[in-house]
């Protein structure tokens, strides 16, 4: 497995990641494009035997980064893919000045909210109707470490 930045020439693979993971939600390639190429944006890709396996998206925001995105192949999940993405997307982040990560997860997606947890987000808010579903947000914090104490 090798994590790697993201490029344009990614956007297919990412798009049919998008429509793996989220169904009538999933970002097109042409919404990707616009989404990775604003100001302050980090794309991340695994890949996998030459093939992309996940991704994950953040935006810096002053003092603050926000995951917007994050996917992994059904074929790769429960394999550690998306806390390699996460852990490395936190020391960029941490890297650029952040020092905490904020995002939103519908509280009907359990999986993901486990595995937020798991890597340490906890949910500091709650935004009714946030969907188009029209199920609410839980948003989730995790506090990142100053560059100068994370390990090498
Ligand atoms: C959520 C998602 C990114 C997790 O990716 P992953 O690569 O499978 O996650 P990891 O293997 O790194 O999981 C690490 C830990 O998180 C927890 N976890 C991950 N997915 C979980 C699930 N579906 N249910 C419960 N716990 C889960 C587990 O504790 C897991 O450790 P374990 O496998 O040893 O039990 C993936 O399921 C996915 O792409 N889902 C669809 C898209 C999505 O919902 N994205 C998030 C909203 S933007």
């Amino acid at each position: 497995m090798t994590l790697r930045p993201g490029h344009d020439e990614d956007l297919p693979a990412l798009a049919a990641l998008e429509e793996e993971a989220f169904g009538a939600d999933a970002w097109s390639a042409a919404t990707l494009g616009e989404l990775v190429s604003a100001a302050g944006r980090r794309l991340l890709v695994a890949e996998r035997d030459g093939e992309v396996v996940g991704y994950v998206l953040t935006a810096l925001a002053g003092d603050f980064a926000d995951l917007l995105r994050i996917a992994v192949a059904a074929s790769a999940r429960r394999e550690g893919v998306a806390s390699m993405l996460v852990d490395a997307a936190v020391l960029a982040a941490a890297a650029d000045g952040a020092d905490r990560m904020l995002l939103e997860v519908s509280e009907a997606n359990a999986g993901a909210q486990a595995f937020y947890r798991r890597r340490g987000f906890t949910e500091i808010d709650r935004r009714p109707g946030y969907y188009r579903d029209g199920s609410a947000a839980l948003v989730m914090l995790r506090e990142l470490p100053a560059p100068e104490r994370m390990d090498p």
